[in-house]
């Protein structure tokens, strides 16, 4: 019974859907290795990867909104290079702006923009690295980094446990 049931665990656990709880999300290879997705203190329009004491949580779904800031992780449209820039916009005082990107999902415990988005199936993202030990994360679509920056291309986000 328990191995019959196996396929179907599998199969939920591919389903993009909303989880009940707030989850942090955060990288598993260095050079950002167990850092924490927040929003840079310089700039709070800046997704980053930081300490995990000053980490944001989120509800995760077809959107992806801080429970802390009430700001939506969006993806920056119309640019050319196939890394996209994110963007922290859209919740709180500034709701009524443009709507927030719905593309995003799950698989198992990795965060993707699902097959059927205008991304396609991507879970890959590019990491450069600001001021403060803080790293500016962006969606990589291909294979593309920008000049004059230290950066770690094909990097993954990740809930902490499926729990
Ligand atoms: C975000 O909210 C969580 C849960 O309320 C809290 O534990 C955490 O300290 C908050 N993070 C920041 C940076 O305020």
């Amino acid at each position: 019974m328990r191995t019959q049931l196996a396929p179907l665990y599998a199969l939920l656990a591919a389903l993009p859907t909303a989880l009940a709880k707030p989850e942090q999300i955060r990288a598993v290879q260095d050079p950002i290795f167990h850092l924490y997705l927040q929003a840079y203190p310089d700039d709070p329009t800046i997704p980053v990867m930081g300490p995990e004491a000053s980490s944001e949580y989120f509800d995760i779904g077809a959107t992806i909104q801080s429970t802390n800031t009430s700001a939506y992780l969006n993806i920056a449209a119309g640019e050319a290079a196939s890394y996209k820039t994110l963007v922290f916009s859209g919740g709180g005082e500034a709701a009524g702006g443009g709507a927030a990107t719905d593309a995003w999902g799950l698989e198992g415990d990795t965060i993707i923009t699902s097959t059927g988005s205008a991304y396609g199936r991507q879970l890959n993202f590019l990491v450069c690295q600001l001021g403060g030990g803080f790293w500016q994360v962006y969606l990589q679509t291909g294979s593309d980094t920008p000049a004059g920056k230290t950066c770690s291309n094909f990097q993954s986000l990740h809930l902490p446990c499926l729990c």
